[in-house]
């Protein structure tokens, strides 16, 4: 069968190649010492979140409660953070609670003391606890707290018993605007600043951080060599499609 004789619309993956790239970034990320938990919302599949795991993946990020679910059930994640998930209503958090109840690490991710009074609440309720990372904002403007502002935001989360800071995060999207692999970089190397700045910042003030996270295909292989990071969020980089290539390094 040729592939023009498939049916459309068809979604034909190749494997092989997904493998490729798995081998090289998780291979280069052990190296480095660090720990990437993929972003699902790129492939939606746990035929390829099992084949994550086998290259070292030992966390998942996920951009709905949907996707959190499947994974769970199929036991393949042992650790989620809600990477997209606004958990600010009751039956969202009864979700999330059940994941836990299954043995799962969740770690939400948080930018709106309105939410995260919401979450305390609930949570005091089931007398549990729950670890949260800190959403900075490095240039994407959608959402995420000013890096100046998160010593007061993070001094105004204390309030909240039941949730456990255990670290800061980010997502650069803004990256996808630029058009070289140069201006990647540039792009790569003022987030680092900024997740850097915000880390010694908090770190001067007593605040423990076990995740420095960022997660972007473009910056990844500069976010892996930087030593600002613990975790990697990529999603994309399972398929490195082709529009992404001119934004990558030529090296890779
Ligand atoms: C919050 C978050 N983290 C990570 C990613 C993964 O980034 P990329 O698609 O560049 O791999 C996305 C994708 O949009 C995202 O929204």
């Amino acid at each position: 069968m040729d592939v023009y004789d498939f049916p459309t619309p068809m979604v034909l993956i190749d494997i092989a190649r997904v493998r490729k790239n798995l081998e090289k970034y998780f291979s280069m990320a052990k190296k480095f010492g660090k720990k990437i938990w993929p972003m699902v919302k790129t492939h939606k599949f746990s035929y390829i979140a099992r084949i994550q795991c086998e290259y070292g993946a030992d966390g998942f990020t996920v951009g709905t409660l949907d996707e959190a679910e499947v994974l769970v059930e199929k036991k393949i994640a042992k650790t989620l953070m809600l990477g997209n998930v606004y958990v600010a209503d009751k039956e969202s958090l009864s979700r999330v609670l059940d994941i836990v109840e299954q043995g799962v690490r969740v770690v939400l991710r948080i930018d709106n003391l309105e939410v995260a009074a919401f979450i305390d609440d609930q949570l005091k309720r089931y007398d549990l606890e729950l670890d949260y990372v800190v959403k900075i904002d490095t240039g994407l403007h959608r959402f995420g707290v000013k890096p100046e502002h998160v010593v007061d935001f993070l001094s105004k989360m204390q309030r909240f018993s039941k949730l456990r800071f255990v670290g800061v995060v980010t997502h650069p999207g803004h990256v996808y605007s630029v058009k070289t692999p140069q201006e990647v970089e540039v792009v790569a190397r003022e987030v680092s600043k900024t997740m850097g700045r915000v880390v010694s910042e908090l770190s001067r003030k007593g605040f423990d951080l076990e995740i420095v996270g960022t997660g972007s295909t473009p910056t990844l292989k500069h976010d892996i060599e930087d030593p600002t990071y613990t975790h990697l969020f990529p999603g994309n980089f399972v398929y490195l499609e082709t529009y992404l290539q001119h934004l990558l390094p030529k090296t890779l």
